[in-house]
């Protein structure tokens, strides 16, 4: 092969690589935006979680301790303050609501977030808790753009305020028209810049949840190149000193 055929090889691999990143994009999401070495984020995204999503949502390969010690918060701050349910410090975050109710209430249990970022990923999730909007014709209220018919309600309404729809031209007669956009009828407890922010920071820490070896990988690669970099510099040492009286 000529080196020229390598470079239309490696040029072809990374305009597949762009095109099948944008495609798992799905194009109409917003980008989260959100970053892992970021621990004052994770931390907010903790507590936003807690607060807001674990009565419904477990996370259940995500250990308290576990989560103390990669977030830097003490024992006792998480007993305190990220634990609702009366577990121990080395057991796992689980829902206090029972199946019977929630499948009662939702028609279905509300899904374990344990991996929903390596599923969804992160601009699915922040898009999505974007893009609830007040729908009178679903059971609970609520609808959703980016997941219709989720049948989840905004568990976020307080802070954002309530989004009505905007509606474009339906496509065809007898088919409901598509929303385009929202208003808020009603403002939240929190400004739209704000009320992003949060969004970010719980999607930053359900991306954390999601792979918590993460964290620990990002700090480690530094040592890595350093290693790396230490042993090219030695190897040129050694290979010096070897040719030295070759001549
Ligand atoms: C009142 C209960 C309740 C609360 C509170 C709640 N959820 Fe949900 N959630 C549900 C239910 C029920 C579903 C399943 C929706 C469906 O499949 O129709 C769901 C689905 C989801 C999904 C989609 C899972 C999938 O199938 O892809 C995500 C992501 C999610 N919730 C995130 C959150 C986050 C983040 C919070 C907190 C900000 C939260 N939820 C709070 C009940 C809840």
């Amino acid at each position: 092969m000529t080196d020229k055929w390598i470079v239309r090889l490696l040029m072809a691999a990374a305009v597949l690589f762009c095109a099948s990143a944008s495609a798992a994009g799905g194009g109409k999401l917003q980008q989260a935006g959100n970053d892992l070495g970021d621990q004052a984020s994770l931390q907010r995204g903790a507590q936003a979680y807690m607060s807001y999503c674990s009565a419904c949502h477990s996370l259940k390969y995500l250990r308290y301790s576990r989560m103390a010690e990669d977030l830097g918060l003490s024992e006792e701050q998480v007993m305190k303050n990220l634990n609702f349910t009366g577990a121990a410090y080395g057991e796992q975050i689980q829902v206090s609501m029972p199946h019977d109710a929630a499948t009662k209430w939702f028609g279905k249990m509300p899904p374990d977030l344990s991996l929903i970022s390596r599923v969804r990923g992160s601009d699915w999730i922040y898009s999505y808790l974007k893009s609830f909007y007040l729908d009178e014709s679903r059971p609970l209220g609520w609808n959703n753009t980016v997941f219709p018919n989720a049948s989840m309600p905004n568990p976020l309404w307080e802070l954002q305020g309530i989004q009505h729809p905007i509606h474009g031209k339906a496509e065809q007669a007898g088919i409901d028209p598509p929303v385009v956009g929202f208003t808020l009828g009603q403002p939240g407890k929190v400004d739209p810049r704000q009320y992003d922010q949060t969004v970010r920071d719980i999607t930053n820490f359900l991306e954390y949840a999601g792979e918590p070896a993460a964290l620990k990988r990002q700090s480690l690669g530094v040592w890595v190149i350093l290693f790396l970099a230490l042993l090219t510099f030695l190897a040129y040492l050694v290979k010096t000193e070897y040719w030295k009286d070759v001549h």
